[in-house]
């Protein structure tokens, strides 16, 4: 089918939710639930997308902002029906509809395009996505006359007879969209719910000799939908192995793939290995051959080829190739770490560059710098870049080598080559090639130790005199 406008329904309460969180902005695998319905909307074909809101329109409005996509509102919740009708004048443009349920972010554009296909090839007036599922309890039962449907029954108004029907209505149509919004004009609401229900529309059809086909879908497990938090985690649980197994697919190893996260944007090269306990997050890219080794928690950041990272955090950073983190460190936002860099155990980094081969060790808390290429940074050097008002900026130059336990007091440049005498506290420029000790000298009081001794051990030992 060529072009068609979709109309995704959401503008239930979710009140099963408990949230303040509208339900098609709670997360699965990083991403609103809407989203994946618009995504999967718009790949399968879709040119204009309308989203009908509820309660909380303005939410969901502004989290959308960005994207080309338009809203109506449906003040009162009077059904399916009621909420489609709402969109008439925004998808009156097209000559075909589709029409999606906003909870169920496991639906493909496959299964869309499919249905959209078959629609086309058999010159439906509505085409409905069905599937055969064990437990068909609380959705609405598909009536056939071979590929015919006739009508859609809902589960509280169906006879016990008809609930042993196990094909049911995902809640994905297909419609000609000027009979589907004449069909719905003549939608009564005497059913136990008191709604307007869209799947009336079925029988109002075909009592008009209009065709009304089923597009059954062979994997049922497309059509989880969300109505409460156990729901949500199954969804994102089916939709979690989906991913971790389409990166297997592409040649990533997960040693242990149940205990690992990895969102729906996140990117990994091939024979990269993931080690149990890592979490990917956002919109992180993971390069090729690297080992990260859980726990680990990596967040909106670039890892370049061939690093390895070791139980640590990292939040919207930038790390090139061949780049070793941890164990235990905890790499703050704004970093930009160059090829083979070393930052070894309990370091925090935060917004700060660092050159090529710059060794940081240990123990080392490094904020706001600049540091060039091939510098080593001792156990327990602390950049003191904040003065209880404003935070400052400290420069290391290529070749410098800070000594142990020394403070970098910001603003201050330590210029190329020079070395800072362990224990320094640096409060100005250090000039090239130099040396600066900043801390009391040493004074050796030879035989003070063995005098004192004398003094007190004597005394007491002795016979008091
Ligand atoms: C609906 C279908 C049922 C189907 C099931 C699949 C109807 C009458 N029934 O039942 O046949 O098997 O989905 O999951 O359509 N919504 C509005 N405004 C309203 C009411 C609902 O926008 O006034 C939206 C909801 O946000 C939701 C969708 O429509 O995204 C479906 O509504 P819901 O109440 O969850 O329908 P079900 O009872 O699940
Ligand atoms: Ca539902």
């Amino acid at each position: 089918m060529e072009n068609f406008t979709a109309v995704i329904l959401a503008a239930g309460e979710g009140t099963r939710m408990k949230s303040n969180t509208p339900k098609v902005l709670h997360k699965v695998c990083g991403l609103p639930v809407l989203t994946y319905i618009i995504e999967a909307t718009r790949r399968a074909g879709a040119e204009k997308i309308v989203v009908v809101v509820g309660k909380d329109a303005e939410k969901i409005k502004q989290f959308y902002e960005k994207d080309d996509i338009e809203f109506v509102v449906q003040k009162e919740r009077k059904g399916t029906g009621h909420a489609l009708m709402q969109a008439e004048s925004a998808a009156r443009g097209s000559t075909h509809l589709v029409v999606l349920y906003g909870d169920m972010p496991l639906v493909t554009a496959e299964s869309i395009q499919g249905m959209a296909e078959l629609h086309r090839e058999q010159k439906a007036a509505a085409t409905v996505m069905t599937a055969k599922v064990s437990d068909p309890t609380g959705y609405g039962r598909i009536i056939r006359e071979g590929n015919k449907v006739l009508d859609i029954r809902e589960h509280k108004d169906a006879t016990p007879e008809e609930r042993t029907i196990n094909e049911i209505n995902a809640g994905f149509y297909c419609f000609d969209t000027s009979l589907v919004f004449s069909a719905l004009l003549k939608v009564e609401n005497n059913n136990r719910q008191g709604e307007y229900y869209l799947t009336d529309v079925i029988k109002i059809l075909n009592r008009e000799k209009k065709r009304v086909v089923a597009f059954e879908l062979e994997d049922p497990e497309e059509l989880h939908g969300i109505n409460d938090r156990r729901q949500l985690a199954q969804v994102q649980n089916l939709m979690q192995k989906k991913i971790i197994e389409d990166w297997m697919e592409k040649g990533v190893t997960f040693i242990n793939p149940d205990t690992c996260m990895v969102d729906y944007r996140v990117e990994i090269g091939r024979d990269t290995i993931i080690y149990p306990g890592v979490m990917l997050e956002g919109s992180t890219k993971i390069g090729q051959g690297c080992n990260i080794i859980g726990p680990c928690r990596i967040k909106d950041t670039v890892i370049g080829d061939f690093s390895e990272i070791i139980m640590s955090q990292i939040d919207e950073c930038v790390l090139d190739e061949r780049v070793k983190v941890g164990p235990y460190s905890n790499l703050r936002p704004g970093c930009k770490i160059a090829s083979r860099v070393k930052v070894g155990d309990f370091v925090e980094l935060k917004n700060t560059q660092v050159g090529e081969g710059t060794k940081i060790p240990h123990l080392s808390y490094v904020g706001d710098g600049v540091l060039g290429k091939d510098i080593n940074i001792g156990a327990g050097v602390i950049f003191v870049n904040y003065d209880g008002y404003k935070k400052h900026q400290t420069v290391v130059e290529d070749n410098a080598f800070v000594g142990c336990n020394s403070n970098l007091v910001a603003p201050v440049t330590v210029k190329a080559g020079s070395y800072i005498a362990a224990g320094s506290t640096i409060t100005k420029a250090v000039p090239e090639d130099s040396l600066a000790i900043a801390r009391a000298r040493q004074e050796n009081k030879v035989g003070w130790a063995a005098k004192r001794r004398n003094k007190i051990e004597g005394g007491t030992k002795g016979d008091g005199k």
